[in-house]
């Protein structure tokens, strides 16, 4: 590769921040996947691999080109290791993640020192906090579409309907509220997913008929890849996208068809100890590098992909 290559592959690089399940446990229950005495009952054997589940999950992105920020673990804080929720983070400005429940609240000061040191590093611009009172649990319910500049804002359960309009003006795009109906799908990305050529995969039933409205007046029936309830219930929309590789804990014969046949390669690393927390794929990481203004890369890289075969 030479040195301009090198600098192209580096700056449109995926960044991502994780944190290690040292601490991951399900101690608690604050969604319906949660069921503490089911856990205590098999506890070091399920933590175990949970380490493993989440080194395999960290080694795909790796692998698939992305950058890994390490946020540190603690103690007591066993769902301190869903850094989605952490903040929204779109054009290296850093908007905190205000929970819902007190048992997550205390993970707010530890994000917030995660921020502050990717800042002082050069990672990111600006950390702010949202108005008093309002509840935004993060990029788990705020999903950045690159192909349609805009923000889709799940509510209802976690996040609060009015966090949508300080989106808008902290981050300058339009930001369009989707109510959950659904309390297993309590956060918009276990239900939704938007990919960077514009599709998008969503779990219909996890929606209100107005959510459902919205989605459709926007994205065109070519652009949407409905879920069964089978892939749902695997948190096949809590996919992480990198590059044109789709990773996620379990996708269907058919769904991956849907997927490969728009050019992804699908990377299933199995992902079902989070999911006994609520959890998968997208919700152990949160996307640091996106902007809002590049074209999405996916773009860039079929393009490159078409003039290598012209
Ligand atoms: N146990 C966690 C909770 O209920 C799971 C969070 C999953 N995160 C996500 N982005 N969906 O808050």
């Amino acid at each position: 590769m030479n040195i301009h290559a090198t600098l192209a592959a580096t700056s449109s690089q995926s960044r991502f921040l994780m944190c290690p399940p040292r601490y991951f446990a399900v101690s608690y229950s604050i969604n319906p996947w949660m069921d503490p005495k089911a856990w205590a009952g098999g506890a070091p054997a399920l933590h175990a691999k949970a380490e493993q589940q989440w080194a395999s999950l960290h080694r795909v992105l790796r692998e698939a080109g992305a950058a890994i920020e390490l946020a540190e673990p603690q103690p007591d804080l066993p769902d301190l290791v869903f850094t989605a929720n952490a903040a929204v983070v779109l054009d290296r400005k850093v908007i905190l993640a205000r929970f819902r429940h007190g048992e997550r609240r205390r993970e707010e000061p530890l994000f917030a020192a995660a921020f502050a040191a990717l800042k002082a590093r050069g990672l990111l611009d600006e950390i702010v906090r949202l108005p008093d009172g309002l509840m935004l649990e993060g990029a788990g319910d705020c999903i950045f579409d690159a192909r349609r500049r805009m923000l889709w804002m799940g509510c209802g359960f976690r996040s609060d309907v009015g966090a949508g309009a300080a989106l808008e003006q902290e981050l300058g795009l339009p930001c369009v509220a989707l109510p959950l109906a659904d309390p297993r799908f309590y956060h918009l990305d276990t239900a939704f997913c938007a990919l960077p050529c514009g599709a998008v995969i969503y779990y219909p039933q996890a929606f209100t008929a107005a959510a459902l409205r919205a989605v459709h007046d926007r994205v065109a029936p070519a652009e949407r890849i409905a879920l069964s309830f089978a892939d749902a219930a695997h948190f096949a929309a809590n996919a992480v996208c990198v590059g044109r590789t789709i990773v996620l804990s379990s996708a269907s014969a058919g769904l991956r068809r849907k997927l490969e046949r728009r050019g992804y390669t699908v990377a299933e690393t199995p992902l079902d100890i989070f999911q006994k927390s609520g959890g998968s794929a997208c919700c152990l990481t949160l996307r640091l590098d996106h902007t809002s203004c590049a074209a999405p890369d996916i773009g860039q890289t079929a393009q490159t992909a078409t003039a290598q075969r012209s």
